[in-house]
């Protein structure tokens, strides 16, 4: 039986195999690992890609958060409006700086965070809102930002599965005050191992989370912040330069898989995404729902298709924040009843789109006739 990968990195990685080569080479031949050349050279070509002023590369999408919120001197007694469904990465950013996290629900279409929703949830205690762009699909950036200006808050970008998304044409990554991204090895962009970086217009909170990004010492063993040993380092970025070199190919061959699905599975029994015509996601992840997901997920198995929920559990529910056990997002845990994400990468074969699309079909139509 033939197999669908959910995403296939080797395949991805052996068509540039000599360029990475070569990169591990120059920086192994260089003899210098930590915040050198390749990472100042990365910096400002995802920089220039993304259309902000500056870019700080550090340890991870998590640490990117988080340095952000230590930046704005977000801490104790304040409070940030997160999506209800995105990856906990969003959540623990907020509160492992001491602040709290408030849950706003998505909007049902598109999965992400609920523009109309979000002034409900402002007090006088809320600094920033953390929209995701989730699946790769920008958030309404407009009206969030508008919330933002009426309340006087912050507004932080999670782009952590945007790479090369456009709203309104604009790059996701400079559509708020300043944005975190991820370069996690299975993102559009992504090293090969963990990897984040800061994106803004702000000169002061640039040069600040450069600072806490290294221990907080502007110069060798001068210390002005509390900060943290969270850098992105010389090999990983000297990836990062390679893989940004072929990044708008692989988000076009993304889009072309999105729209075989799009097409071949219209009249298939499952919810498919929703694309505002303002958005150009760049589909790190392609969503479907299903009412009976469990079983359609099994069927898939058995067919040889791989698939992944993006996310089980929402961070309500999680152990680590049983004190919102209590909260009711029933938008966040239907989802989490519902999604599938099905294979996607940019060399997936058109023989591996059929066979996804036809494995949803026998399902659709075995449900229909029994
Ligand atoms: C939406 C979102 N935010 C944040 C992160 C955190 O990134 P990292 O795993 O690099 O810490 C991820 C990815 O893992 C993510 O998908």
């Amino acid at each position: 039986m033939m197999t669908v990968p959910f995403l296939d990195l080797a395949r991805l990685h052996q068509e540039i195999r000599d360029p990475l080569e070569a990169a591990f080479r120059r920086v192994l031949d260089s003899g210098w690992f930590i915040t050198g050349p390749e990472v100042e050279a990365f910096e400002a070509e995802y920089a220039r890609y993304c259309g902000t002023r500056h870019c700080v590369g550090v340890g991870n999408g998590l640490d990117a958060l988080r340095l952000l919120m230590l930046a704005y001197d977000i801490g104790p007694g304040d409070e940030v409006l997160v999506p209800s469904n995105t990856f906990i990465a969003t959540w623990l950013a907020v509160s492992q700086c001491g602040a709290t996290p408030v849950p706003v629900e998505p909007r049902a279409d598109t999965y992400n965070i609920d523009p109309e929703a979000l002034s409900a949830a402002v007090t006088s205690r809320t600094r920033a809102i953390i929209p995701v762009h989730l699946y790769g699909q920008p958030a309404d950036m407009d009206a969030i930002n508008a919330v933002a200006q009426r309340h006087g808050l912050l507004v932080i970008e999670d782009a952590a599965q945007a790479q090369g998304a456009l709203y309104k044409g604009r790059p996701a990554g400079s559509l708020g005050h300043a944005a975190a991204t991820s370069f996690y090895p299975g993102k559009n962009l992504g090293a090969l191992g963990d990897a984040g970086a800061i994106l803004t217009d702000d000169d002061r909170i640039a040069a600040k989370v450069r600072l806490l990004r290294n221990y907080g010492s502007p110069i060798k063993y001068k210390h002005d912040e509390l900060g943290c040993n969270t850098r992105l380092d010389e090999m990983q970025a000297a990836f990062l330069r390679v893989k940004l070199a072929c990044l708008d190919d692989w988000n076009a061959q993304r889009r072309d898989v999105a729209r075989q699905y799009a097409t071949h599975l219209q009249d298939a029994a499952v919810a498919l995404p929703q694309v505002p015509d303002w958005a150009e996601p760049v589909w790190h992840l392609y969503v479907i729902r299903s009412g009976n997901r469990d079983a359609l997920r099994a069927h898939l198995d058995r067919c040889g298709v791989s698939t992944v929920i993006h996310y089980p559990i929402p961070p309500h529910r999680q152990a680590c924040y049983a004190e919102f056990s209590g909260h009711q997002l029933p938008l966040a845990e239907t989802l989490a009843r519902e999604v599938l994400s099905l294979p996607m990468s940019p060399l997936m074969t058109q023989r591996e789109i059929t066979d996804v699309v036809d494995a949803i079909h026998t399902f659709s139509n075995s449900n229909e006739s029994s």
